[in-house]
């Protein structure tokens, strides 16, 4: 695992405990929430894996890894791990074996450890909306570092919980789940607005695909060739 200096821990950290990964990321996170409380199954999410993931991938905030898996990377693939909490790094690894798989113990809202056109694919899948922030422009410091890590011609994608914008729909669950994981510093998403973030894409990539499923933007999109 690569790490200068190990980040320091933020206060959503809590939840990326190694029994809560194994035990309940997958069925309560992917599995429930996304659908019956934000809007957007998690196939939705597997399905752009699928489509862009590529030889030489990159995940930022990887979790336990269970996108990675589910969407088949190619035998031989390198996949690039970078996460700012240790166990999701440790669970990936090990369910993503039969890859080459280089870690790195850092802050997405930092410098990122990689050189400048090194990986064809990045994934930023439900990340955004864990960053601190006041708004996306305030986090906008990762779609800078996708674009230069990323060959030209090279795809960014991912999805994350937005707050505001066009075609959101946010049910009343939906509304107390997110205000009570701001309180608790799991999410920092209240200025998220999917306008300023299809925006914020548009002026660093081209080809955006952008589309809000509930209260989940998904976007994929391709580094200037
Ligand atoms: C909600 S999980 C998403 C996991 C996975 N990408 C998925 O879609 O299932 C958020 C992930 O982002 C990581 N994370 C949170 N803040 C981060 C930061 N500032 N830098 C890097 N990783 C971060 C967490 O440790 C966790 O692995």
């Amino acid at each position: 695992m690569s790490s200068p200096a190990p980040p320091a821990e933020r206060p959503g950290s809590r939840i990326y405990r190694p029994w809560l990964l194994r035990l309940v990321y997958d069925l309560v996170v992917l599995r429930l929430s996304c659908r019956m409380v934000w809007g957007c199954p998690e196939k939705r999410l597997v399905r752009e894996y699928r489509e862009h993931i590529g030889d030489v991938h990159l995940d930022i905030g990887p979790g336990p890894g269970t996108l990675l898996v589910k969407a088949r990377p190619r035998p031989g693939a390198v996949l690039h791990l970078l996460d700012l909490n240790p166990e999701p790094l440790r669970m990936s690894e090990q369910r993503l074996a039969a890859f080459t798989v280089h870690t790195y113990h850092a802050d997405a809202l930092a410098p990122w450890p990689l050189e400048d056109a090194s990986v064809g694919s990045v994934g930023l899948s439900l990340v955004v909306h864990t960053l601190p922030g006041k708004d996306i422009a305030a986090k906008a410091h990762v779609l800078d570092e996708a674009a230069r890590v990323a060959v030209p011609g090279g795809r960014v994608f991912g999805s994350t919980v937005v707050s505001s914008g066009e075609g959101l729909r946010m049910a009343w669950p939906a509304r107390r789940l997110s205000d009570a994981y701001n309180r608790a510093g799991i999410f920092d998403n209240r200025g998220d607005d999917a306008d300023d973030l299809r925006r914020e894409l548009e002026v660093r990539f081209t080809d955006v695909r952008f589309r809000v499923h509930g209260t989940v933007a998904v976007w994929s999109a391709r580094t200037p060739a």
